[in-house]
């Protein structure tokens, strides 16, 4: 490299290490002006700690940063923050009592003689907000008002604000509509134009092909390759990343389905939905699709007993169930595992064991017969089978990559053996290795006789997985579609 093509950042040589992983070994990173530079790899491989690294949040023990041709030491937050780097959280952390625009000025109040001068505050998020063409946004309201999306442009701007050179987004399309995603490249085409570097991690190949100039690939904590966007294609990308060939990840027998196992009639549930039916049937794999605030997630917590219903029935082989809680749905065999992994059950200071046992062991209680070493047994074989990568399953779950406590979070409830399973977006944030391992055991579970029902916002995922696919538009289900029937051109046209 000359002194001419003078790199906006190079991480050169990082190493990091955790009690019992080495989670970098030797990483290399370039980060040029004005690009997009993905950062790729399976679950665990390092993606986050690097970013973490070069955020200040853990020192490396060993490596250098340049820079700007300057070497640095990054000693937290708030020194990277100085340096012009910025970091929009895979998990956003905003301060939900304050207002947008205190958010975004947080370290850096327009301040006159010690007073904060609110009205200069809400002007410079405006004209923020204009410049970055972020729309629907009130400088004034509180933070918790605000939708996921509408929070992530909020960081957006507030690293714009802080003058960064580089911005890191950490899965930053995990939980947003598509509409949102498309808001989402613009603001980073906009950053790209006045010369900012980005450096985006995501597991959603079409994303990354769409919107970055370079890839750099990890795994395991180690440095693989790094490339220009268009010299690689997603079978490249993917025997870099997994190390070696995927055949189609999507290779489903469809299973014989039997007769019906479970049926919703006339679902009344206020503010989600008035009259919704559906059937699903022994073995089936059965898909809802719908827009993101369609109600696909919320009918389910009304059939699962999270919510309260108004009126209509759930039957299971012929049988009316009282479901008025959870624990009713567990007793019946029912089983949800949702998609938010901060809201449900994951508690983040405990193990991975306990995480996946905890609720087993209510239903072994109630039985009076709490069988341990069984449990942790159990516990152990399904981490394997969905290799959630840790030390061992003592870790705290805490300490697991994002990827990985959504795999706890599936184990948790494979293990309370349900005949009917619910799944909302089971592989998001999960990298495309590990994704393949759940469609295998989707289908598994479907031939073991069991009912699964499925909510992905990816289309390609539910098409590929689903025998039957459920639209659902504005909390009302719109068609059912089995076989050749499956189009995303049909599905999409129930969306709208
Ligand atoms: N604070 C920590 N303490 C102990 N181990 C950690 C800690 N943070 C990360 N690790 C481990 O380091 C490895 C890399 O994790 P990291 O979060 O960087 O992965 P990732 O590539 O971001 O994965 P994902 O795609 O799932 O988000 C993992 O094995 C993880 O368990
Ligand atoms: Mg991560």
């Amino acid at each position: 490299m000359t002194m001419m093509e003078e790199k906006l950042l190079v991480m050169h040589g990082i190493t990091k290490e955790f009690p019992g992983v080495r989670a970098l070994d030797h990483v290399e990173l370039q980060l040029e002006k004005g690009t997009v530079h993905a950062l790729m790899g399976e679950n665990g491989a390092g993606k986050s700690t690097l970013m973490k690294i070069l955020m200040g949040i853990y020192q490396p023990d060993e490596g250098e940063i340049t820079l700007k041709g300057q070497t640095v030491k990054i000693d937290n937050p708030k020194k990277a923050l100085k340096m012009g780097i910025s970091m929009i959280h895979q998990e956003l952390m905003p301060i939900p009592d304050m207002s947008v625009a205190d958010n975004i000025f947080l370290y850096d109040y327009p301040a006159k003689k010690g007073f904060v001068q609110k009205s200069v505050l809400y002007k410079k998020t405006e004209e923020l907000f204009r410049e970055l063409g972020i729309e629907g946004v009130s400088s004034r309201v509180f933070m918790k008002e605000l939708s996921q999306a509408q929070m992530q442009m909020v960081e957006i701007a507030k690293a714009v604000s802080a003058k960064a050179d580089v911005i890191i987004m950490d899965e930053p399309t995990s939980a947003i509509s598509d509409h949102e995603v498309e808001n989402l490249f613009r603001i980073i085409c906009t950053l790209r134009s006045k010369g900012v570097g980005i450096l985006y991690i995501s597991h959603k190949m079409d994303e990354i092909f769409k919107i970055s100039d370079y890839i750099t690939v990890l795994r395991d904590g180690q440095y693989i390759d790094s490339a220009p966007s268009d010299k690689l294609n997603q079978e490249k990308l993917v025997r870099l990343m997994v190390g070696r060939e995927l055949k189609s990840i999507y290779d489903r027998h469809p299973s014989v389905t039997g007769e019906v196992m479970l049926e919703v009639k006339h679902l009344k549930c206020k503010g989600v939905c008035e009259d919704v039916s559906f059937k699903l049937h022994k073995g089936e794999v059965l898909g809802f699709a719908g827009l993101v605030g369609a109600g696909r997630t919320e009918i389910m917590e009304a059939v699962f007993g999270m919510r309260k219903r108004q009126g209509g029935d759930i039957i299971k082989e012929g049988k009316k169930l009282k479901i008025c809680n959870v624990r009713d749905a567990i007793d019946y065999g029912l089983a949800l595992a949702s998609e938010d992994r901060k809201k449900f059950g994951l508690f983040l200071e405990l193990s991975i064991s306990y995480n996946i046992t905890i609720s087993w062991l209510k239903h072994l209680q109630k039985s009076g017969i709490v069988n341990r070493r069984g449990e942790r047994e159990k516990a152990g074989n399904l981490s394997k089978d969905l290799q959630i990568k840790s030390s061992s399953i003592k870790t705290r779950v805490g300490k697991l990559s994002g990827g990985n406590q959504q795999k706890v979070v599936l184990a948790k409830w494979l293990l309370t053996e349900p005949d009917i399973l619910i799944l909302d977006e089971p592989t998001r944030g999960i990298d495309i290795g590990a994704k393949k391992e759940i469609y295998t055991l989707i289908e598994q579970l479907a031939r073991e006789g069991k009912g699964v029902i499925v909510i992905s916002s990816e289309m390609p995922e539910l098409i590929g997985i689903s025998d039957r696919i459920i639209t659902v538009h504005e909390g009302a289900v719109k068609g059912s579609y089995t076989g050749t029937e499956i189009t995303q051109e049909r599905i999409m046209m129930d969306l709208g």
